[in-house]
């Protein structure tokens, strides 16, 4: 039998927004948070640039949803807009309440500025505003009483009673590997909050850490949920080019504080592609840094600061400047070679103001969610915002329903007495590796309709084979990840070759003009299949 745990409310991830969703939580019911690592194993920790709000009497929360709204381009949610940005304080608030330290200079925010912002709106901590977040929401939930933390346990599937035919039946739990005894556990809770972050691991070049690999995105699918927009995956125009940097990023920040692209010859060009040149909105540096490389034939593109003062790069670059030196960069003197790589999710599984899903019980919040924020694209630093915003509504619409009768239910066991033992992981990773390389040739910065559809044949090939090889394989990380990634693919796949326009995230040489009149993409259940591996058989 499956070990067992019960709880009022299950949160899957432990990054901004889940930890901060558990401390809403924790003075009204028991809150369970599992996580697949430990602190550092999420996008959160290694958030550079910082949190957009408004803070300073100059700006207004008018520009950030005049500014969110454009680089959304026509599609972002008006309502989601205005509810985000009219929240930020509050959010930035409980985050100074909390213990986060941001900045100051003058007793004011010291506020940077990237790209697509209209007024120096970003709350920071030097260049590891993440690090400062997830360390003080992480120490606040370890001190809780009402919270227990597990980390190192990887979320298989949710449960729900879709397994029996019917969509949309409450949730009642999940099932769960402890990666350290290699067992499946069942975590049964009342309700259920997906923060398991983004998907950007389906590309070959991240910035992303290892845990995003969509799994949150990916369990809701398979529970019933709708997911939308997952064409628009945003790459971050400037990670660091070097065989062992593994996409280290290099903040929209550096940009921000005057940085500009140069290529080899020490040319700039990002006057030619937009007004605003360095710091015009991501897609639009991205697609022109992928143009310039395969124009020219170049590896890589530079990033110059080195015009600024040494010690106004070495205070506000800390962490940036220690990481490239250690490559031999010193970029207070040297340009800093970088290419774009997958950053962000902008789709994910829709969900309302509150973070509901289409599942009762079940709430998805932050990077896993598509809450109509940031539609076509994402303005740079709304997404840690989105996380806390988010997490609060959530657990606000929980408390509310507190009071109800808990429903008796019947959880099938997870059955590891009929798995095959194999010692297929190496080809497991090939899976992987191949996934990822098509996903980055064929679905990336720029598309073709026929791109898109050789991506989807090797897709049917890779499912083909998963299905009849991995049937009854052990239940594994690396099977559990690469089930998740396949399905997110696909999704993105199709999602892409819905949208016959080029908009936002979303170019393709087949369609490049944007259409007057253009609307979500919106998947619904059942009109995919599922893989058929690692299911419960009890
Ligand atoms: P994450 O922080 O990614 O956390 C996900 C959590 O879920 C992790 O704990 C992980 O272990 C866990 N998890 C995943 N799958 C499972 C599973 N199956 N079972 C159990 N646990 C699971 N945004 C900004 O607004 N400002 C910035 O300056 C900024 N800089 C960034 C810099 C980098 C390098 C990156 C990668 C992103 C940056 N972003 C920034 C984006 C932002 O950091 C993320 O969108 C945001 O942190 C996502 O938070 P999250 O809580 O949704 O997910
Ligand atoms: C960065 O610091 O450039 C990342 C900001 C973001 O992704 O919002």
């Amino acid at each position: 039998m499956n070990q067992r745990f019960s709880t009022d409310i299950l949160i899957i991830g432990g990054g901004a927004a889940g930890l901060s969703a558990a401390l809403h939580l924790a003075s009204h019911a028991r809150v369970t948070v599992i996580a697949k690592g430990d602190i550092g194993s999420g996008s959160s920790h290694w958030a550079q640039g910082g949190v957009a709000a408004v803070t300073s009497t100059e700006d207004s929360e008018e520009s950030h949803i005049a500014d969110t709204l454009s680089a959304g381009a026509g599609l972002c949610d008006r309502d989601a807009v205005e509810f985000t940005v009219r929240n930020a304080t509050t959010a930035i608030n409980a985050l100074v309440e909390w213990g986060v330290e941001f900045d100051r200079e003058d007793n004011e925010y010291h506020l940077t500025r990237e790209g697509g912002h209209s007024f120096r709106r970003i709350l920071h901590v030097a260049d590891a505003t993440g690090k400062a977040i997830t360390t003080s929401l992480t120490q606040r939930v370890l001190d809780h009483e009402n919270i227990q933390f597990f980390n190192d346990r990887l979320a298989i599937d949710l449960i729900n009673r879709s397994r029996l035919g019917r969509y949309s039946s409450r949730i009642s739990g999940a099932y769960v590997l402890n990666r350290s005894s290699g067992h499946v556990e069942v975590f049964q809770a009342r309700f259920v909050i997906l923060a398991t972050g983004g998907a950007s691991k389906v590309y070959l070049y991240t910035s992303n850490p290892d845990s995003s690999t969509g799994d949150g995105i990916a369990m809701a699918w398979r529970s019933g949920c709708r997911v939308a927009n997952l064409e628009f995956n945003q790459f971050h125009p400037t990670c660091l080019y070097h065989p062992h940097a593994k996409s280290f990023l290099i903040s929209e920040a550096v940009r921000g504080e005057g940085g500009v692209l140069r290529l080899r010859d020490g040319r700039r060009f990002m006057d030619r592609f937009h007004e605003l040149g360095e710091l015009a909105p991501r897609d639009i540096v991205a697609r022109a840094i992928d143009h310039e490389m395969k124009r020219t034939g170049a590896d890589c593109v530079y990033l110059d600061i080195s015009h600024r003062p040494p010690e106004f790069i070495r205070a506000h670059f800390p962490t940036i400047a220690a990481r490239c030196l250690e490559f031999g960069i010193d970029i207070t003197r040297d340009p800093i070679p970088v290419v774009p790589a997958a950053h962000y999710t902008c789709g994910g599984v829709v969900v309302d103001e509150h973070g509901a899903t289409d599942v009762p019980g079940l709430y998805a919040i932050g990077e896993t969610s598509c809450t109509g924020l940031h539609g076509a694209n994402r303005l740079a630093s709304n997404s840690l915002l989105e996380c806390l915003v988010y997490a609060r509504s959530a657990a606000d619409h929980i408390v509310t329903q507190l009071h109800q009768p808990e429903e008796r239910v019947r959880i099938p066991h997870w059955d590891e007495s009929q798995v095959v033992d194999s010692d297929e992981d190496v080809v497991i990773a090939h899976n992987w590796d191949e996934l990822r390389r098509f996903m980055w040739d064929y679905v990336g910065i720029v598309r073709t309709t026929k791109r898109l559809e050789r991506a989807q044949r090797r897709l049917d090939l890779l499912k083909q084979e998963i299905n009849e090889y991995y049937r009854h394989y052990r239940v594994s990380n690396d099977l559990i990840e690469l089930r998740n990634l396949v399905t997110i693919a696909e999704l993105i796949v199709r999602c892409a070759a819905a949208r016959k326009e080029s908009r936002g995230l979303h170019y393709t040489l087949d369609y490049p003009d944007a259409l007057s009149r253009s609307e979500d993409t919106i998947l619904f259940p059942g009109s995919m299949e599922h893989l058929n591996v690692l299911r419960p058989v009890g």
